[in-house]
């Protein structure tokens, strides 16, 4: 591998939310997997380093899908038309089970893996199912493939049929067996997945805390998505103040435990102060949120606020697995809040739309999702010649073109300075 290489094009990347970065025709440095920085013309130093020159193409940030399944894939597109607590019970449930089988995790995980590595995105934040062989198979497909992403192992120990719910003790043993068992991956690393509170028993919760704090893993779960799924959780956690506290107390809700909560969908002035001060990262899911007839969240409100918030595909809540499509998507359903619901909030803009996709999810992953000096090098190159026009665009302009019309297929792809493709 080159440790010191350049790329050339049209960058394009979003340093602060909401303002677009642009340089035309220039140089991308990498050295030993990070950023060394951008150039109009190539420094002295760099004299002879390769260069992969990419014409007149666009070059993005790699996208970070911050909420996935990869356990559902198989059935995206289908099933959409029931709300998420029963759309759970007859469509997820039964196909997550299937991965008990090796021969089916096999096959379906790397039909996933294909697609997740011809898409835009570079990380994502994902969600396997209960069955720890299946996972680490799914772990070592990603890490093969040169994805560096983050894989849980889901917990569930209540409200599921007996073919998808472990015991406490099973569940955290596996638990156990899985973290250790998962230390040697070189780009991918667990995270503790408790599917969300209804699945989970406060004996399972307390034990989840305890090896989030042995092991140091992050964690991932859902947070007020659907107002069915929140009254569910109020009757099952009467001491609770709000849906998070469910996770606060056992030490599951950012801090020292770093978190994503994908959807945040319905969460009241207490659920996002205590976001903001924890640091939990909010995943926003708005095709699944429409699919499953959740809700729109408050999105330009939590930028605002200064939350830290990135995009999520959620398949299959979400049909799509594109982050461009989740861009849209996210655009579109502001511009519903503003007409329907809040009159003082503006629709969200694309550049923080691309913001949220890249720079905003990337955070997660430490210096992610920009091409600034010191960031970890992951870029995608767009092609857009295949949207022909007769206009002449700006960058800007061909930059929403790609969001809106592309297939979500880049031509080239980096990962933590590797060439995928
Ligand atoms: N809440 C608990 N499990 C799930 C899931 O699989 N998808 C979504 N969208 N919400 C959930
Ligand atoms: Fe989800």
């Amino acid at each position: 591998m080159q440790t010191t290489f350049a790329l050339k094009g049209n960058l394009v990347y979003t340093p602060v939310c909401g303002e677009l970065a642009q340089h035309p025709n220039s140089y991308l440095v990498c050295e030993n997997g990070t950023v060394a920085g951008v150039f109009d013309v190539l420094p002295e130093r760099y004299r002879g380093i390769p260069v992969e020159d990419y014409g007149d193409k666009l070059i993005l940030p790699g996208f970070v899908d911050l909420h996935v399944h990869a356990g559902q894939y198989a059935y995206r597109g289908l099933g959409m038309d029931m709300e998420l607590l029963d759309w759970l019970e007859q469509n997820a449930f039964p196909e997550e089970s299937r991965f008990a089988e090796e021969t089916y995790a096999e096959a379906a995980y790397r039909i996933f893996v294909d697609a997740l590595l011809h898409s835009t995105t570079t990380r994502a934040s994902i969600f396997a199912t209960l069955h720890r062989p299946a996972t680490l198979r799914l772990m070592q497909l990603l890490d093969q493939a040169g994805l560096p992403c983050y894989v849980g192992k889901v917990n569930m120990d209540r409200n599921s049929p007996d073919y998808l719910r472990e015991t406490t003790e099973q569940s955290l043993a596996e638990t156990r067996r899985w973290l250790e068992e998962s230390s040697d991956f070189r780009l991918v690393h667990p995270i503790l997945t408790p599917r969300f509170t209804p699945s989970c028993t406060d004996a399972l919760m307390a034990g989840l805390g305890r090896l989030q704090r042995e092991f140091g893993v992050p964690m991932q779960s859902h947070l007020s998505e659907n107002l069915s799924e929140i009254a569910w959780v109020q009757e099952l956690c009467p001491g609770t103040r709000f849906y998070g506290e469910a996770y606060a107390q056992f030490g599951l809700f950012g801090g020292d435990c770093p978190t994503v909560m994908a959807h945040c969908v319905w969460s009241g002035e207490e659920e996002r102060a205590l976001i903001k001060e924890n640091g939990v990262f909010i995943a926003h899911c708005p095709q699944s949120n429409m699919n499953v007839s959740s809700g729109i969240a408050p999105v330009k409100q939590y930028l605002q606020e200064g939350q830290k918030v990135g995009l999520g595909s959620d398949v299959a809540g979400g049909a799509h697995l594109s982050i461009l499509r989740a861009m849209t998507d996210a655009i579109q359903c502001s511009k519903l809040r503003w007409r329907l619901v809040d009159q003082d909030t503006p629709a969200l803009t694309v550049p923080e739309a691309l913001y949220m996709a890249t720079k905003g999810g990337g955070a997660f992953f430490g210096k992610v999702g920009s091409f600034e000096p010191g960031y970890e090098f992951d870029a995608v190159v767009m092609d857009d010649s295949t949207l022909p026009t007769t206009r002449t665009c700006t960058l800007t302009e061909r930059l929403e073109r790609i969001v809106y019309l592309s297939d979500g297929r880049p031509c080239a792809k980096y990962a933590a300075g590797r060439k995928l493709f």
